[in-house]
């Protein structure tokens, strides 16, 4: 499908995010923001108070794993959509090799992003893999009483361990989407970024969606 490339403003855009990608990413973003506050409230007396924000401990401590569970169906919806956009390549592992130049806006000998750059992969594939512990061993915590004790032991651990990593790993997403590299949000809000912001970032992308003929393609699955 083609869509045009100019606003009301006459202001060149190209085509980040359909729709859809954008409503599944911000279902995942307040389902787990939603887990990972009132999860912090259970975890911590000194975050306790949280749980007021949402409704006090009662409605918290309930409310909490059907949020889980509510989650896992949204991101299994965005992994369904972009797991294959998100395999590593070869110049994804160099990416990664030298990301350490990325992280000082050294940008030279760092190969290409395309749709997304590999530090975008690494954390897709991080929150899938935290997702899966956290819900295999939160369902352990949900009923405690039909599990075996190593079991019950083995997930208390794993459970605020993979928590606090997976909250990590967002809080620098969070970071990175917003005020490290200005005109993603609004790609994610308004699904169209410009073409300075594409060819900057995704240069790989940006060159294999964008013709001569001055249009741009909508996002490839
Ligand atoms: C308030 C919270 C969040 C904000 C502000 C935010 C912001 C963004 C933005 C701006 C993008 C587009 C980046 C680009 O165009 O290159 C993006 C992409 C993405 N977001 Fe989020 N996001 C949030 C929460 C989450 C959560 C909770 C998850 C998963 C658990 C998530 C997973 C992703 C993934 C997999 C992508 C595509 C790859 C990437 O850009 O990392 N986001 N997000």
């Amino acid at each position: 499908m083609f869509v045009t490339d100019r606003s009301a403003m006459n202001e060149p855009r190209v085509s980040r995010f359909s729709v859809a990608e954008r409503v599944i990413h911000w279902l995942v973003a307040l389902s787990f923001l939603y887990v990972a506050l009132t999860g912090l409230a259970i975890w911590s007396p000194r975050l306790y108070w949280l749980a007021a924000v949402f409704g006090g401990g009662f409605t918290v401590r309930a409310w909490h794993p059907w949020a889980g569970l509510l989650f896992v169906v949204f991101f299994t919806a965005m992994f369904r959509n972009w797991r294959r956009q998100m395999r590593l390549d070869r110049d994804d592992r160099r990416w990664l090799r030298l990301s350490h130049r990325y992280a000082v806006h050294d940008f030279a000998g760092l190969p290409e992003a395309g749709r997304f750059n590999a530090g975008q992969k690494s954390l897709f594939w991080m929150q899938a893999i935290f997702g899966l512990l956290l819900i295999a061993s939160g369902i352990v915590i949900w009923w405690p009483a039909v599990m075996p004790r190593l079991l019950r032991e083995i997930a208390v651990l794993i459970h605020p361990t993979a928590a606090v990593i997976s909250i990590g790993g967002i809080i620098l997403h969070i970071y990175m989407g917003t005020a490290a590299v200005p005109g993603s949000f609004r790609g994610m809000i308004q699904g169209w970024v410009t073409p300075g912001w594409a060819a900057s970032h995704h240069p790989k992308w940006y060159r294999e969606h964008v013709g001569s003929t001055g249009t741009t393609r909508s996002p490839s699955r």
